[in-house]
């Protein structure tokens, strides 16, 4: 149930920033120095900023948007965190790890502080909750500024750096879910509209771009934080993201990941139109919505997939979205997907446990039989389709017997990957109702024989590669790392080292990195100037983890 309050304004708080004291023993320049004429006055009155981001792809995107803002204000970006006036931590909740690590920096920020006194902390994304505020100062002692992620777009304003460019923007209001307090947030869609309008998302690659199309979750998972630290379910209006992605295919952009907790619910928030009256899909579990006349997923991909060059092909080659809930896996998506020739070939379905008792307690609303009927379905509609996955170990009352299923699903289903972590109880959610009761070396147990019965598995769905031409969208100069995913750890972490290896560059070659349209990670010698291309691969070797080919086109 979500109630909304009249619109509170909120004081806003502004952090000052101090301009750093100028550089000691720098005398006046001597009007005769022949220097003068390269000469900067070093007036270093805005701050330099360095973001830390943790988490999802969602917290990477919003850190484009930040740094862009930032960067738009005059600030500038420093190398390093040691090397900033401003640091910006944009936080993950996930599990409880992921908040520690931050909370394990606190020290060295307070003596970076020390050192630099002009030097200012904002901590922003996933553990800043509304319910939790009174306890951040105190897990957080080096932190001067908290922001919601939801008033992220207003970090310029409250570091007193708008200016005539960057006018003061969104001012918070919140709103009750449930019991939660979060942010009204209603300013998130139109604040990128904004930032994309006026050119300041600060992309961290030139070639694929994150395009964020829903934000919060009304999901009722019941050990996850995200409803809490993210709020309810927005849309982003439907023309604004075919603009978006249109300005992207402009750009140069050869990849587009449409982003949100659970992009399949992306448009029942929004308002009927006429436009869409072809749409009536029904919602089969979970709160009943009116979905009629309103986009959905399906049409977003088709709109996008219609922006086409002079020749007739997708202006953006590549179109994936993450992540699917299995609850909103509708029929017309599946079709969509089929139909588009931009849409990859490729499915994250987070499962979380293969047993339908697990499932239950979990709040999943579906049960194991409606998943493989999904997954079924999507696999006639587009052979070879890879597919991926979330699971969850060790939460509350999962028996051996339980995790057997688990482990018998996994072969089932033959994933391509799976990123497994071990439940870590978050403070606020349902779950804390229920005992933690599995023993903590049982869930790392568990976890390692998880990722031991799917090594394998992952093994043999790359195999089937051998052989085969592929398509790969060159990304970077090779990493031996296979790492994609700040979710749990992805089965295998740190493996495909052997393919990076096994890369033997010839006379002004490298080795680089790509990512079939499977989402498989590649390995290849060739030039540098290939990144960003779409490099057809003979595929020669595969391990678990990654594959390794030889162009031939
Ligand atoms: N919206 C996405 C998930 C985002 S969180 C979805 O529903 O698929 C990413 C993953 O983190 C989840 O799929 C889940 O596997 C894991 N996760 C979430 N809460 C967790 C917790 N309390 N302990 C351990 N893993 C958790
Ligand atoms: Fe969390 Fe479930 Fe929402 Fe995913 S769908 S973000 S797991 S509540
Ligand atoms: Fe973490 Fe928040 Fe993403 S909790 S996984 S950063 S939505």
């Amino acid at each position: 149930m979500i109630e909304r309050p009249p619109a509170r304004d909120r004081r806003l708080p502004i952090l000052e920033i101090t301009p750093p004291a100028p550089t000691a023993g720098r005398a006046a320049p001597d009007p005769a120095d022949r220097r003068l004429g390269e000469f900067r006055p070093e007036t270093r009155a805005l701050p330099s900023f360095f973001v830390w981001t943790l988490g999802c792809q969602m917290n990477r995107s919003d850190s484009e948007e930040m740094a862009g803002r930032l960067l738009a204000s005059g600030a500038t970006e420093a190398p390093t965190m040691e090397a900033a006036d401003l640091v910006v931590i944009n936080t993950c909740a996930i599990r409880e790890l992921a908040e520690a690590k931050v909370i394990g920096r606190q020290g060295h920020l307070q003596r970076l502080k020390a050192a630099n006194p002009s030097l200012r902390v904002v901590l922003t994304g996933c553990a800043v909750r509304e319910r939790d505020r009174h306890g951040l100062e105190h897990r957080y002692p080096a932190v001067d500024l908290f922001l919601r992620p939801d008033e992220e777009p207003e970090l310029v304003d409250r570091l007193g750096l708008a200016s005539a460019q960057a006018p003061v923007g969104a001012v918070g209001a919140t709103t009750v879910v449930g019991r939660t307090v979060v942010g009204v947030a209603d300013h998130l869609a139109a604040t990128r509209a904004a930032a994309v309008a006026g050119g300041s998302v600060q992309r961290g690659s030139a070639v694929s771009a994150w395009l964020p199309i829903i934000y919060g979750c009304d999901k009722t998972c019941t050990y996850c934080i995200v409803p809490f630290s993210r709020g309810p379910e927005r849309s982003r209006p439907f023309d604004d993201i075919v603009e978006e992605a249109r300005s992207l295919a402009v750009a140069g952009f050869r990849e587009v990941t449409l982003l949100g907790q659970n992009v399949n619910s992306y448009g029942h928030d929004l308002p009927a139109e006429s436009r869409f009256g072809h749409i009536a899909t029904e919602r089969w579990a979970g709160r009943r919505l009116d979905l009629g006349s309103r986009p959905d997923l399906a049409e977003l991909i088709r709109a996008i997939d219609a922006i086409r060059t002079a020749d007739g092909a997708p202006a953006i080659p590549r179109l994936r979205f993450i992540t699917s809930h299995p609850w909103d896996l509708s029929d017309r998506l599946i079709e969509a997907m089929a139909e588009c020739p931009s849409l990859c070939e490729a499915l994250h379905l987070p499962v979380q446990s293969g047993d339908d008792e697990v499932l239950r307690r979990m709040g999943r609303q579906y049960t194991t039989e409606h998943y493989l009927e999904r997954l079924a379905t999507i696999r006639a509609a587009i052979p070879g389709i890879t597919v991926s996955t979330d699971v969850i170990v060790g939460f509350c009352g999962e028996t051996e017997a339980h995790f057997e299923r688990t482990l018998r699903f996994l072969e089932a289903v033959g994933y391509d990957q799976v990123f497994a972590a071990a439940y870590s109880e978050r403070p606020g959610t349902p779950a804390t109702r229920l005992a933690d009761d599995v023993p903590a070396a049982v869930k790392r147990r568990r976890l390692n024989e998880l990722l031991a019965v799917q090594e394998p598995i992952g093994f043999e769905r790359n195999r089937e590669w051998l052989d085969r031409e592929v398509e790969v969208l060159v990304d970077a100069v090779a990493r031996a790392r296979s790492h994609d995913h700040d979710g749990p750890a992805p089965a295998g972490e740190g493996s495909g080292a052997e393919e990076h290896r096994g890369v033997q560059p010839g006379p002004g070659e490298v080795a680089l990195s790509g990512r079939t349209r499977g989402n498989k990670l590649v390995h290849l010698a060739g030039h540098p100037d290939w990144i960003g291309r779409l490099v057809t691969v003979r595929v020669e070797h595969a391990g678990p983890y990654a594959l390794r080919g030889v162009a031939i086109a």
